[in-house]
C-alpha cells in the first residue's frame, strides 16, 4: 500500500494518478476516463449523505470510484464494468491506495439490482458502440447501432423506476437519453459534465 504523502501527489494530477495504470491504459485516458476534477465534482454532488450507495455503471478502470472514495468516505462506490480485464487492474490500484469503500463488479449493468444503489454516475458508457474501431478500448467485445440503442434505452427505463431524489451525475453524455423524470440542476456545456435530481 502506498503511504499518505504519495497519496497526496497522486491525487494531485491525472498525469500523477494514471501513472498507477499500465501503459496501454495510462495512454488512452484521456479518451475513455473519467479526469480527476470531474470525479470530484460528480461525487460531492452525489456523496450528499453519508451512507450512499453510489454506482458507476460502466466503471473501466475505475478512476471515478478511485477518486471518489477517497475524498468521500463516508460513502460506498461500486462500479460495473463487462470487461473483466479492467476489473482486474481497477481492484488492483484499489489496493494500492487501500480504499475500503470501492467496490468493483464484473458483469453486465443490465444483470444488475439497480434498487441496491441510491445514486449514480455514468461517463457515455456507450458510445463506443457509434464509433469507428481505433476509438475502441479494445476489440474484445461487441459493438453495433443496435447494442447503443438497446443499453441507452434500458437505462432510460431503469432510471425511471428510481425513487423521487435520486441524483445522477453524467460526464460527455447525451443530455436526451435521460429521462423527463429528471431536472438538469447544474450542465457545464463545455466540459458535458450534468447533474440531475429525480424529481417525480
Ligand atoms: C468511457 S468508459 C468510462 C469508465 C469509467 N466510468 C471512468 O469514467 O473512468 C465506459 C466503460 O463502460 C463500459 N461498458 C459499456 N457498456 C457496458 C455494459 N453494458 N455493462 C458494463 N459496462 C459497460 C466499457 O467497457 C467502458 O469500460
Amino acid at each position: 500500500m502506498i503511504s499518505n504523502t504519495t497519496k497526496e501527489s497522486v491525487y494531485s494530477t491525472n498525469k500523477n494518478f494514471d501513472q498507477l495504470y499500465p501503459g496501454p491504459i495510462r495512454r488512452i485516458s484521456y479518451l475513455h476516463w473519467t479526469p480527476i476534477e470531474i470525479a470530484q465534482q460528480a461525487a460531492s454532488f452525489l456523496a450528499v449523505t453519508p451512507g450512499s450507495n453510489i454506482l458507476d455503471i460502466g466503471s473501466g478502470v475505475g478512476k471515478f470510484c478511485l477518486n471518489a472514495g477517497y475524498y468521500f468516505n463516508d460513502c460506498n462506490f461500486y462500479g460495473v464494468e463487462q470487461r473483466s480485464n479492467l476489473v482486474s487492474i481497477a481492484r488492483q490500484v484499489q489496493e494500492q491506495l487501500g480504499l475500503k469503500n470501492t467496490s468493483f463488479i464484473h458483469g453486465d449493468f443490465t444483470q444488475l439490482d439497480f434498487s441496491a444503489f441510491d445514486h449514480f454516475y455514468f461517463y457515455n458508457p456507450f458510445y463506443e458502440n457509434l464509433v469507428d474501431e481505433s476509438l475502441h478500448i479494445d476489440d474484445s467485445i461487441n459493438h453495433s447501432e443496435s447494442l447503443y440503442e438497446y443499453y441507452a434505452t434500458y437505462l432510460y427505463n431503469l432510471l425511471d423506476k428510481r425513487p423521487a431524489g435520486t441524483r445522477l451525475a453524467t460526464y460527455q453524455s447525451s443530455l436526451t437519453r435521460i429521462p423527463a423524470s429528471y431536472q438538469l440542476v447544474k450542465c457545464d456545456i463545455d466540459t458535458l459534465f450534468s447533474c440531475w435530481i429525480k424529481t417525480e
